[in-house]
């Protein structure tokens, strides 16, 4: 259930709101149909359609007082995130870890790390996610795991040609006595990719390879007792009730043999010569041979479990190598993350998207924010582009919050309407912006430690959430400060006071997914619509609702058809019986019969 709110006049509408004044005139060829570039998928896995939300445990909601988020914290919330409207939760990494990279550095995959809980509140929330109708995801990080993990502090000690160092990528160094890196590989954090070891008599030894930080040794996924691991985690975890997992850095498992140097970038991000499909460490062969047998194993479980790739391969047709039929269920889309406020592209890569996802029978995914990645509130109100990984600090030019949430509005409204599954950050739902002003003393992204400050990383992405108005964290912890400090004017995005509003951000979503589900929309259609009139426009429609978005600066009118939402207060005017979406916005109407 949403907020019990009155919608506000102008801005969301239902259907018994709209009067027959707010009939618009069709608008000579604007909005004719166009191509069809995406058939229904009525009657598939509820995955298909699905919309899961991302919980970041540390700044969730902390119960304990630790000034960082807990597992407990997260049962005690869940309601408010099943009456948002989602399938499915996923949560980030919560496992024993010296948090080095905020628990992606995984030192034991089969328990809960002090500071988020036990096993014990991880089965109380599965049973809670149960009661509220909703899925839970984990996250399973099997590229790398933590210095700290048994594994890799048993190779350290056994030395080199050990069974133990097998499940490493233990080099010698290349030069006089060892001491270059065995290639030019770089750490997706900054710095060489390679880190020395130090031999039991003080002598340096080995160099082991970290695709990320220092602390997160790369496992060698050409062992069998690697595989037969993972496989043994993935079954602790399904036999504890998760739906399924996101799997990170799902396409870098499987490195090139010989571990040749590459001129490409450290991420896997295009430059000229160096292309994805070429680099050693990114979409090998062998790779897909691993989530081929993982889909056998969650087969043999009930319930649909999926896995989802966070393989961030280049173009979008590439990722959809990940969700081949007996591959994986979902893969994230972050090149439509990476598209900005251009209509013309936000058309181009949807399209790309769903011929590339349909060629596979898999469905796209939609996603707008994530832990890694600076909030589309921030970058839609930002002059310069931020790099997909850092942020922006007190240093940089700051954005326009104003300008920022208002074409974020537009941006998830949008979204939201295209078919297939979609993925929500904690806290998008509140229009949080980035924390832009945090300063250095605060920073805990290795990508900081790493680059000499040249990047100050994803801190700011990961602000703990605020609950109410007053208190020195905004309700997110009883202790007096919080593991990341909030910004000073976030109390009036609380999320008790947004619940009151119904032109908050928080009511607008609720809407959203709401009508999202009662109309079918994941599981829709998507045909073009015309808008050449109109340059900054782009229309589609699904199910009978014409999805339009104004990236513009001018109103444009709008087809015939009763407005269902509108992404801001005031974004439809009427003018002689002609609707007009304003500048930066965008909607959601049903067209009446005469407009098709
Ligand atoms: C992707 C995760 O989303 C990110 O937070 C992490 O730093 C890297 N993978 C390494 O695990």
């Amino acid at each position: 259930m949403c907020p019990p709110t009155p919608p506000a006049p102008g801005s969301v509408l239902s259907a018994a709101d709209t009067p027959a004044t707010r009939q618009p005139q069709q608008n000579g060829q604007a909005f004719a149909p166009g191509p069809l570039v995406h058939e229904s998928t009525t009657g598939g896995s509820w995955w298909r359609s699905a919309v899961i939300y991302q919980i970041y445990p540390r700044s969730f909601r902390d119960l304990r007082g630790t000034g960082t988020g807990n597992l407990a914290g997260i049962t005690a919330e869940l309601h408010q995130i099943a009456e948002l409207g989602v399938d499915a939760i996923w949560l980030s990494p919560f496992y024993p870890s010296p948090q080095r990279d905020a628990g992606y550095d995984v030192a034991d995959y089969t328990d809960v790390d002090p500071l988020f809980g036990t096993l014990r509140d991880f089965d109380a929330l599965i049973d809670r996610a149960a009661t509220l109708g909703l899925r839970v995801i984990i996250d399973l990080v099997p590229n790398h795991c933590s210095e700290q993990h048994a594994a890799f502090q048993a190779a350290l000690e056994a030395g080199p040609g050990s069974a133990e160092r097998e499940l490493f990528v233990f080099r010698d160094g290349r030069g006089t006595g060892g001491d270059e890196p065995p290639n030019n590989w770089q750490s997706h954090f900054g710095g060489p990719a390679w880190t020395r070891t130090t031999d039991a008599d003080g002598s340096p030894g080995q160099w082991y390879l970290h695709l990320f930080d220092s602390s997160q040794p790369d496992f060698n996924w050409d062992s069998p007792a690697v595989h037969a691991e993972f496989e043994r985690v993935l079954c602790f975890w399904l036999d504890r009730g998760v739906a399924g997992f996101r799997v990170d850095v799902a396409h870098a498992l499987v490195k090139e043999p010989g571990l040749p140097d590459w001129g490409g970038t450290a991420d896997g991000s295009p430059v000229p010569g160096f292309p994805f499909d070429a680099a050693p460490m990114f979409g090998r062969p062998g790779v897909h041979a691993i989530y081929r047998r993982w889909r056998d194993i969650l087969a043999e479980y009930d319930g649909d479990r999926i896995l989802c790739a966070e393989a961030n391969a280049h173009p979008v047709d590439a990722v959809a190598d990940w969700v081949r039929p007996d591959e994986m269920h979902q893969a994230f889309n972050f090149p439509y993350l990476n598209t900005g406020w251009d209509a013309p592209a936000l058309r181009a890569v949807i399209d790309r998207s769903l011929a590339a996802f349909d060629a596979v029978g898999a469905p796209s995914t939609w996603v707008l924010s994530n832990h890694d990645v600076s909030r589309h509130v921030t970058r839609l109100g930002s002059s310069a582009p931020v790099r997909f990984g850092d942020g922006l600090g007190p240093r940089d030019p700051q954005p326009d919050h104003a300008v920022g949430l208002r074409r974020a509005r537009a941006a998830t409204l949008f979204m939201l309407g295209l078919p297939g599954g979609a993925y929500l950050y904690q806290g998008e739902e509140l229009g949080l912006p980035d924390h832009t002003r945090l300063e250095d003393g605060y920073r805990q992204d290795p990508n900081f430690f790493r680059t000499g400050g040249e990047r100050v990383g994803r801190d700011g992405c990961r602000i703990p959430l605020p609950w109410t108005p007053g208190g020195r964290t905004l309700g997110f912890s009883p202790a007096q400060t919080s593991w990341l400090p909030q910004p000073d004017d976030w109390a009036q995005l609380a999320r008790s006071v947004q619940r009151g509003d119904a032109g908050s951000t928080l009511s607008l979503y609720c809407r959203m997914l709401a009508a999202r589900r009662r109309l079918g929309l994941g599981s829709g259609t998507l045909q073009w619509l015309s808008t050449g009139h109109a340059p900054g426009v782009i229309a589609f429609e699904n199910r009978g609702i014409a999805v339009v978005l104004n990236t513009s600066s001018a109103s444009v009118d709008l087809p015939a058809g009763e407005v269902l939402l509108a992404s801001g207060t005031g974004d439809i005017q009427h003018d002689a019986g002609i609707s007009r979406l304003g500048p930066e916005a965008a909607v959601w109407l049903r067209r009446t019969p005469s407009s098709t």
